[in-house]
């Protein structure tokens, strides 16, 4: 099968080389700390950056699991974080994006007091957990499975559990990668998108409902209440065959504001565009496949009825354990 042949070469595609991320965005590859000098990326640093951001990710994810074992929550070394989430008594959890500090660009109310939120593709549920401490009633959304992420014509699950798992897990990840590599397509599901949240959820007492579709099938039925004051999505339209379903169908539970951020290439010629991002081998793209310039998603948003959208805020992060960094901005969008 065709799993094999992706595994080959995700092992040994050149870290360059890759065109787009699971779950995101334009690669270049630096270090974990970009703006600090003297750290990988830095032209001080004598280490190659894609291996010590490597290094850095395995030893907080090594101590993070030793922590978790102390504080008696058993071995999550199987856990694969989406997320940096702040857990209590004392934890971080090792993410593969960590939004804390890029926060005030999204520019949520600091009070949400009396708000419906939906969170739509929440993975370890960071923004969820964030808007329900702000005072929000949230709501978020996840895959029901991996079955359900949309795949290209013709492609099977298991392949899409190989590319997924290939951007985490290339072999110098070491053991980390090793298991990772092993997942079947229900355990990629269980220790990505599904234990993670759910660790979450107990230890921070939150009262986060987590429901399970598409974002296709989105309906006031599935959650009881119409509409939201807030919908979220965050990078989940890159991974959609079609975006202007998916967009529509979270903008129509929205009676509120729609903040959406992902990577949105400027329109140089002022043309709304849809860019491919999928590539032409059938086993090497990041389960992404198109994206609209900040021009399109602009005009599709007023056409689905905000009168009122704007670029809220612009960050940059780096993604890990390879140090990728990626761009993100945020559009707010108003009924
Ligand atoms: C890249 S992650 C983004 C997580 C989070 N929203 C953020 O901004 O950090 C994409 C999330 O959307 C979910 N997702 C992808 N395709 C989806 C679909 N068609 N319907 C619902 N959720 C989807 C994934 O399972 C994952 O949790």
């Amino acid at each position: 099968m065709a799993c094999s042949v992706s595994r080959a070469r995700w092992r040994s595609r050149s870290i360059s080389t890759i065109p787009y991320e699971l779950f995101p965005e334009k690669v270049a590859v630096v270090g974990h700390r970009p703006q600090a000098s003297g750290l990988p990326g830095s032209p001080q640093c004598p280490m190659n950056p894609h291996r010590q951001a490597v290094q850095d990710f395995l030893r907080e994810t090594e101590e993070f699991n030793r922590r978790a074992e102390s504080a008696g929550l058993g071995d999550l070394s199987p856990y694969l974080w989406y997320h940096t989430v702040e857990l209590p008594p004392d934890l971080v959890t090792p993410g593969l994006f960590d939004f804390r500090a890029s926060l005030p660009f999204f520019h949520f109310p600091q009070d949400m007091r009396g708000l419906n939120v939906l969170d739509v593709g929440s993975a370890t549920g960071f923004f969820a957990f964030e808007l329900e401490k702000r005072g929000a009633k949230v709501v978020c959304v996840e895959l029901p499975s991996l079955e359900a992420l949309d795949r290209f014509p013709g492609q099977s699950v298991e392949q899409t559990a190989e590319k997924i798992k290939g951007m985490v897990a290339l072999e110098s990840t070491g053991a980390f990668g090793q298991r990772i590599r092993s997942y079947t397509p229900g355990e990629l599901y269980h220790y990505l998108l599904e234990a993670p949240f759910e660790l979450c959820r107990k230890l921070l007492h939150s009262k986060v409902e987590r429901h399970f579709s598409t974002v296709y099938e989105l309906s006031p039925s599935l959650f009881g209440i119409p509409a939201f004051d807030w919908v979220f999505m965050g990078d989940i339209l890159l991974h959609t065959l079609n975006p202007l379903g998916a967009l529509a169908s979270a903008a129509s539970l929205c009676r509120g504001v729609l903040v959406l951020s992902q990577d949105m290439p400027e329109a140089p010629d002022g043309q709304p565009a849809m860019h491919y991002v999928g590539g032409e081998d059938p086993v090497e793209d990041q389960v992404s496949w198109w994206l609209p310039n900040k021009t399109c998603l602009v005009q599709l948003l007023k056409k689905l009825g905000f009168h009122d959208v704007f670029e809220a805020g612009h960050h940059r992060g780096v993604q890990r354990p390879f140090g990728y960094v990626y761009n993100r901005t945020v559009l707010h969008a108003r009924k």
